[in-house]
């Protein structure tokens, strides 16, 4: 399963979501360590970048390692975006990733995100001044429609088809519908069998077994993978084990789980420092144990972890109950 984002070659097409609070830099270089061939970052605002001195530099900050990687930028004034995105290039991503399906109400609100799947006139010049405004590749990632009255990906899909975005990533809900129910992998089949530029099916993808259903079923040129990596970034390494050998993972055990948390503690205190990194490893750890013995008696002491010694306690606590 190539995908090709411009000249980018990326064998098999498989990519880590972008997802704002999970897909920054400590988390992404983990899934990189785990084989993920492709990576985006945490949406980023145009408004943001074009009018504010003070650049998000956790935001944009990547290395070496984590290429291919994607930056995502969110917003609805065409000029503006152009503007981002021109800013965006000159931290030299290998490409530019626009979002069209984020569902948050404050965002929706704006007019950005989902909101610009319901106006298709706006879709079309936004890709065309984005796409004519840098050199490196853009592409957007959409969702099947605003609601299910209105369920126009392939629309909007065209549009930036023609107007020079080269990947188009489905997300198979509306945007009304935010994270609820089945992804509708139909949409992505649709969108795939209109376009001649390359597609990614994304939406419920958590086992290497779902990734080759949608992979078989809508025929795309790459998965994303998003909610069901966080916390478990091997789910990478399994999905390529099984796409490429044909091999079952063992999952990963109490250890592994130790280890990857602390090691993903150390990365983030590293890059913010260690009291934000404690309050973001609270919502991070509290997905690694996910199934652990011990699991939520230690999600309630997470949710105060404030240290790296505390943090420490509490996993070597997990490790005991769950090594006996
Ligand atoms: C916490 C969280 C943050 C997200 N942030 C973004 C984002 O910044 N940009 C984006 O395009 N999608 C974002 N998404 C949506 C995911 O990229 C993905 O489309 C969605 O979760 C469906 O895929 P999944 O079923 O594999 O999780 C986010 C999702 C979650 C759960």
């Amino acid at each position: 399963m190539l995908l090709k984002i411009g000249s980018i070659n990326i064998d098999p097409g498989l990519a880590l979501a972008p997802m704002a609070g999970v897909a920054d830099h400590p988390f992404r270089v983990l899934v990189k360590e785990q084989g993920c061939p492709l990576v985006y970052s945490e949406m980023i605002s145009a408004k943001g970048l074009v009018y504010s001195n003070r650049r998000n530099r956790a935001l944009l900050h990547f290395t070496e390692r984590e290429r291919p990687i994607g930056f995502q930028l969110f917003g609805s004034d065409p000029e503006i975006l152009a503007e981002g995105a021109r800013i965006i290039e000159s931290y030299e991503p290998d490409f530019i990733d626009l979002n069209f399906g984020c569902p948050t109400p404050k965002i929706v609100r704006n007019g950005d995100g989902g909101a610009l799947m319901r106006n298709p006139a706006l879709c079309g010049e936004i890709f065309r001044k984005v796409s004519t405004a840098v050199s490196c590749p853009v592409t957007v990632k959409i969702r099947t429609g605003w609601d299910e009255n209105n369920i126009n990906a392939t629309e909007v899909a065209l549009l930036a088809e023609e107007n020079g975005v080269k990947v188009v990533t489905v997300h198979g809900r509306t945007v009304k519908q935010g994270y609820q129910g089945e992804a509708d992998w139909r949409m992505v089949k649709i969108v795939k069998e209109n376009l001649t530029i390359p597609v990614i099916g994304n939406g419920d993808i958590d086992s290497p077994q779902k990734a080759e259903e949608m992979i078989n079923y809508s025929r795309c040129d790459g998965i994303m993978v998003g909610r069901a990596a966080r916390g478990n970034p091997w789910i990478f390494r399994a999905i390529l084990a099984w796409l490429q050998e044909r091999k079952e993972l063992e999952a990963p055990g109490a250890e592994d789980i130790y280890e990857m948390v602390l090691r993903h503690f150390k990365l983030l205190s590293d890059f913010k420092g260690e009291k934000i990194a404690a309050r973001e490893m609270r919502r991070h750890a509290a997905w690694y144990v996910r199934g652990l013995k011990g699991a939520s008696a230690a999600r309630q002491q997470l949710v105060r972890v404030k240290t790296d010694e505390e943090l420490k306690a509490i996993m070597k606590e997990l490790l005991r109950l769950n090594s006996s």
